[in-house]
């Protein structure tokens, strides 16, 4: 049972990462193409995959041992390069998206759009980068 929890958990974890960058896409288009409602859906439903994903995230860091890193030399140093912007850019990306949502609940449209431009692309990053270190981890690329 705990062997297959261990099995599963990151490619789901890495599931809900992967949707919540989809409807971040999405959403990002349905503001482009004026369709406000749809923005909103999109990005409360980003939002809310993201949480589920921190959710497994951090029950995993305390059921299981962390995976080490196999690879050496070059691969190993941009490995620990996307894991460290990685995390620390997951850590800042936070706040800064319960602010920016903060602000676009609050109808201040102006002040969330300045904000959003920053947020957005920082959450993608993050979300293309936890991919990326999965992938690398489990030796799937
Ligand atoms: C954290 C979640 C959200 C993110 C990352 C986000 C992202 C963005 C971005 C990047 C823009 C600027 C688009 C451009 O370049 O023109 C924008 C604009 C806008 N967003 Fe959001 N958004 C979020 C949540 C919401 C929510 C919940 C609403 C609720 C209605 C909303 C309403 C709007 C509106 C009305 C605009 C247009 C503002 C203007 O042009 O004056 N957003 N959003």
């Amino acid at each position: 049972m705990d062997g297959a929890l261990q099995a599963w958990l990151p490619p789901f974890n890495t599931a809900l990462i992967v949707i919540s960058g989809a409807f971040l896409l999405l959403g990002y288009y349905f503001i482009r193409t004026k369709q406000i409602e749809r923005h909103r859906g999109a990005m409360l439903t980003a939002t809310v995959f993201a949480g589920l994903f921190l959710v497994v995230y951090i029950t995993r860091f305390f059921l299981f041992q962390p995976r080490i890193f196999a690879g050496q030399g070059a691969v190993r140093a941009v490995y620990l390069f996307i894991l460290v912007t990685h995390t620390l850019l997951a850590i800042a990306v936070g706040p800064l998206v319960l602010v920016t949502l903060r602000r676009a609940l609050r109808a201040q449209y102006a002040r969330h759009r300045r904000l959003a431009r920053v947020t957005l692309p920082i959450w993608l990053y993050v979300v293309v980068t936890g991919w990326t270190v999965y992938l690398m981890l489990h030796n799937v690329a």
